[in-house]
C-alpha cells in the first residue's frame, strides 16, 4: 500500500450515527474536515445531525465560537444514504453495532466502493482488530481508532494495531490524530479490551456484585467514588456507554481470556439488556431520564 501523507486526510467517512458516531462527526466539523455520515437508519443520521447541532449553539451561548464558525462546521458535515458516497474518502472510521460478523460484512463491501488509499478504522470497544480484518483483500489499510464517550471531550484515542495493520498507517493515524484532531493518541497492540476496557473490567462487574449481595446501593457506589475524584461511578458510567457496549465489551473480554472467572459479567448485567434498559439512549437503564 502507498504510503499515504497526511496531507490527503480531508474527507473522512462515518458509518454508525448513534452516540459514537454522530461524536466522532462533531470532532471532525469542529475542525472543519468535510464528514460524511452514514447510517442504516435514515432517521440516526437526522437525530445525529440535530444533536450536533444543539452542542454547537451551547458553544456558541458560551461564546466558545461564533455564530459564524457554528455554520462553517455545520456546512462540513454530509449526511449520504449509501456507501457509494464513500469514494472520495480518505479515512473511513466505522461506529456501528459491536457485533463481529456485522462489522466485518461492513469492511468488505467498503472494500469494494473505496480509494485504494482509503485507511479503514472501527472505533470497536474490545472486539478483535485483527479478526475483523481478517475478511478485507488489505488488511495492512485496517486498525481500530477507539474514541472514548463523549467523543468530542474526551482527548484520549486508543490507536489498536493489528497484526496485518502497517505500522506507517498506525503511525500517520496517532500525527493526525494529534496535530490535527488535537486528540491524545496512545499507541496499543490489538488484545482483548485493549487498555481502557480491560482495566475497566472489574470496575464494573464488581460494583454489580456488591449491589446484587446487598453490600450496598448503585446511588451509594457512583457517590463514593465521585467523591474519590471520578467524573462518574459505574452505573452511571454504565448509562452514558449503553448498557448493550458494555455488556458486549465485558462479553468479548471473558471470551478472549478463556472464561476467566473473575471477569465473568454479572448475571444482572445481561438481564437489564434483556429488558431493553440500555441507558441514557433508552432514556432508561439504572437511572431514569428525561
Ligand atoms: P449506538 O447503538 O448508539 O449506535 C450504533 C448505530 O449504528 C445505530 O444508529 C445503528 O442504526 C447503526 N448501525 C448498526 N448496524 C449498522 C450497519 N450495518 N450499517 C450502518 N449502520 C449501522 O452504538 P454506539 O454506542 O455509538 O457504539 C458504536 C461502536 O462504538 C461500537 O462498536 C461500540 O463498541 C463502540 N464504542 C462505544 C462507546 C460508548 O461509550 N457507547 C465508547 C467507545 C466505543
Amino acid at each position: 500500500m502507498p504510503k499515504i501523507p497526511m496531507k490527503t486526510i480531508k474527507h473522512v467517512g462515518v458509518i454508525g450515527a448513534g452516540t459514537m458516531g454522530r461524536g466522532i462527526v462533531e470532532v471532525m466539523a469542529r475542525q472543519e474536515i468535510d464528514v460524511y455520515l452514514y447510517d442504516q437508519d435514515r432517521s440516526a443520521v437526522e437525530r445525529a445531525f440535530v444533536h450536533i447541532q444543539n452542542q454547537l449553539d451551547k458553544q456558541v451561548y458560551r461564546t466558545k465560537i461564533s455564530e459564524q464558525q457554528k455554520m462553517k462546521m455545520l456546512a462540513a458535515i454530509h449526511p449520504v444514504d449509501q456507501l457509494h458516497a464513500f469514494h472520495t474518502c480518505d479515512l473511513i472510521i466505522e461506529a456501528i453495532m459491536e457485533e463481529m460478523s456485522v462489522k466485518q460484512q461492513l469492511f468488505k463491501a467498503l472494500e469494494k466502493v473505496v480509494s485504494t488509499s482509503c485507511i479503514l478504522a472501527t472505533n470497536t470497544s474490545s472486539l478483535s482488530v485483527t479478526e475483523i480484518a481478517s475478511v478485507m483483500q488489505n488488511p495492512k489499510r485496517m486498525l481500530a481508532l477507539h474514541f472514548f464517550n463523549p467523543a468530542p471531550k474526551m482527548p484520549l484515542v486508543e490507536v489498536v494495531v493489528g497484526v496485518h495493520t502497517d505500522q506507517n498507517v498506525a503511525e500517520e493515524m496517532k500525527t493526525w490524530l494529534k496535530q490535527t484532531l488535537l486528540k491524545e493518541p496512545v499507541m496499543v497492540r490489538d488484545a482483548p479490551g485493549f487498555i481502557v476496557n480491560r482495566v475497566a473490567r472489574p470496575f464494573h462487574t464488581e460494583a454489580y456484585r456488591m449491589v446484587a449481595s446487598g453490600e450496598t446501593s448503585k446511588t451509594q457506589v457512583d457517590k463514593i467514588l465521585q467523591d474519590a475524584g471520578f467524573k462518574m461511578g459505574p452505573f452511571q458510567l454504565q448509562d452514558l456507554i449503553g448498557i448493550d457496549i458494555n455488556y458486549a465489551a465485558s462479553m468479548s473480554v471473558y471470551e478472549s481470556f478463556n472464561h476467566e472467572p473473575r471477569l465473568r459479567p454479572h448475571p444482572n448485567q445481561q438481564k437489564m439488556l434483556q429488558s431493553g434498559l440500555l441507558g441514557r439512549k433508552t432514556k432508561k437503564g439504572h437511572y431514569h431520564y428525561e
